[in-house]
C-alpha cells in the first residue's frame, strides 16, 4: 500500500482553525478525525471547544446551556456570555498555543455567535463583530471550516427524542429551539462564508463521515498548498 503523504500537514503548525456548523452537522466527528491525523504526523495540537474550555468558561457554559434558563436569558446577555467565555479561552489557551507554534483546533468560535445570536437570534452581525474585536483583540481564526447540512439530515443525526420534536432536560437550550431558528442558523453560516470567502471553507456535510472527511482533506490541501 502507498503510504499517505502527510508532509503538507506541517503547514498547519502555528495556525488557528475553527470547525463550525449547525447542531447535527457532524463537525465534532470530523474534528476528532483531523485531530488524530495531525497528531499522528507529529504535530502538536491544542484542542478547544466552546462554550467552555477553561475553568471560568465551563461555569459560563453551564449557565448558557441549562434548559431551565430558557425564558430568562436576554439575547444580548447570552451573546456577551458566549463572548466572555471566549475572551478567557483566547487569553488562557489559544494565544499561548499559537505562540508555541501548535495547531489550534477549535470546536466552534465567534462564527457560532454570528450564526446563532446574530442571523438567527436577531442581533446585528456588525455589533457582534465589534464585541468580538474587544474580546479577541487580534486573535481571529486563519480559517473557519463550516460543515453545511440541511435540517432533516441534521435532525436524523441527533437523538431520537429530538427527531420526534419531544424534548427532555438532557437537551441543551439551543437544540430545543424550533426548525425556523435552525434554518436561520444554517443560512447565517452560509452568509458569513459568502462575505469572507478567503477565511471560510464550506464543506457539504450531508454524506457519510468518510466522504465528508475526504472533502475536508481535499479542501484543506487546496488552501494550504
Ligand atoms: P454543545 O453541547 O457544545 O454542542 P455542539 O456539540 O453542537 O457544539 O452546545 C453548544 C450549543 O451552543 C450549540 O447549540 C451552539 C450554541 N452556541 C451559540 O448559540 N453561540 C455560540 O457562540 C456558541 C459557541 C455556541
Amino acid at each position: 500500500m502507498t503510504p499517505i503523504d502527510t508532509t503538507w500537514l506541517n503547514k498547519l503548525r502555528g495556525r488557528f482553525i475553527v470547525f463550525d456548523g449547525p447542531d447535527g452537522s457532524g463537525k465534532s466527528t470530523q474534528f476528532t478525525r483531523l485531530d488524530g491525523l495531525v497528531k499522528s504526523a507529529g504535530i502538536e495540537v491544542c484542542e478547544v471547544r466552546e462554550p467552555g474550555g477553561t475553568y471560568i468558561g465551563e461555569q459560563v457554559r453551564r449557565i448558557l446551556l441549562d434548559p431551565s434558563n430558557t425564558d430568562e436569558v436576554d439575547i444580548r446577555c447570552e451573546m456577551l456570555l458566549f463572548m466572555a467565555s471566549r475572551a478567557q479561552l483566547v487569553a488562557e489557551r489559544i494565544n499561548p498555543a499559537i505562540k508555541a507554534n501548535k495547531l489550534v483546533l477549535a470546536d466552534r468560535f465567534i462564527s457560532s455567535t454570528l450564526a446563532y445570536q446574530g442571523t438567527a437570534g436577531g442581533i446585528d452581525v456588525a455589533d457582534i463583530l465589534r464585541v468580538g474585536q474587544i474580546a479577541l483583540r487580534n486573535t481571529w481564526p486563519d480559517l473557519v471550516v463550516v460543515f453545511d447540512v440541511d435540517l432533516p439530515t441534521a435532525r436524523k443525526r441527533m437523538s431520537p427524542l429530538l427527531r420526534e420534536n419531544e424534548f427532555d432536560a438532557t437537551h441543551d437550550r439551543m437544540e430545543i429551539k424550533g426548525a425556523a431558528f435552525h434554518e436561520k442558523v444554517r443560512q447565517g453560516y452560509l452568509d458569513q462564508a459568502a462575505n469572507d470567502p478567503e477565511r471560510y471553507l464550506v464543506i457539504d456535510a450531508r454524506d457519510d463521515e468518510d466522504v465528508v472527511f475526504d472533502r475536508l482533506i481535499k479542501g484543506l490541501r487546496a488552501i494550504l498548498g
